[in-house]
């Protein structure tokens, strides 16, 4: 479900829930729902999203969402994750932390998602980048350099916030 659209999610999620009590999809979920979104959903609920798609990068790091959806068993996936190439791919710390790695500033902000975790779906229409943002699996960023993109956080979004979206 793309949207927490209030006063509709309910009866969005009902129709995804029969969906897959029927075995005609293997997994339902949802995408840009903060906490009070999922809480409320839950108390209605059967089957819990098994994923929650939002806008995610170290600017804007959901650390409360991220800890909730642990507990809650509910995977966390970013979107956006390289804020659309904005400001992060020639932050200073973070073309640091490329060099001291051998990565790109993109594979290490990749790589920080995955070690966090999120699942990620970083977009390019680029086959050398396409390549690049695969090739993440041969390194980890130590638990310092993880807190220092950690700590890049504004709370900063490129994208609508779902309390504030005119649907
Ligand atoms: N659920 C939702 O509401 C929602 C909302 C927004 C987006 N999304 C999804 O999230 C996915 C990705 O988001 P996005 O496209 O907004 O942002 P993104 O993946 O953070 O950034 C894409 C931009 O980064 C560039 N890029 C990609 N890899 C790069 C690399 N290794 N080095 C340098 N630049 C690189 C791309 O350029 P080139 O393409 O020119 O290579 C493109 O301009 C998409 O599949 C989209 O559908 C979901």
């Amino acid at each position: 479900m793309h949207w927490p659209v209030k006063g509709k999610y309910k009866d969005t999620w009902k129709a995804l829930e029969k969906l897959y009590k029927d075995g005609r999809v293997r997994a339902i979920g949802v995408s840009n729902f903060h906490v009070h979104h999922l809480e409320d959903l839950m108390k209605d609920a059967e089957t819990k999203p098994m994923v929650n798609q939002v806008e995610y990068h170290p600017r804007l790091s959901q650390r409360p969402l991220l800890r909730y959806c642990k507990e809650q068993g509910i995977l966390l996936e970013a979107w956006s994750p390289l804020m659309q190439g904005k400001e992060l791919l020639s932050h200073e710390l973070l073309t640091e932390l490329a060099g001291k790695y051998g990565k790109s500033p993109a594979q290490i902000i990749l790589w920080w998602d995955l070690q966090h975790g999120v699942v990620t779906i970083p977009k390019s229409v680029t086959p050398a980048r396409i390549r690049e943002n695969a090739d993440i699996f041969d390194f980890e960023l130590s638990a310092a350099d993880m807190e220092r993109i950690d700590g890049l956080n504004l709370d900063r979004r490129v994208g609508a916030d779902p309390d504030n979206f005119n649907f």
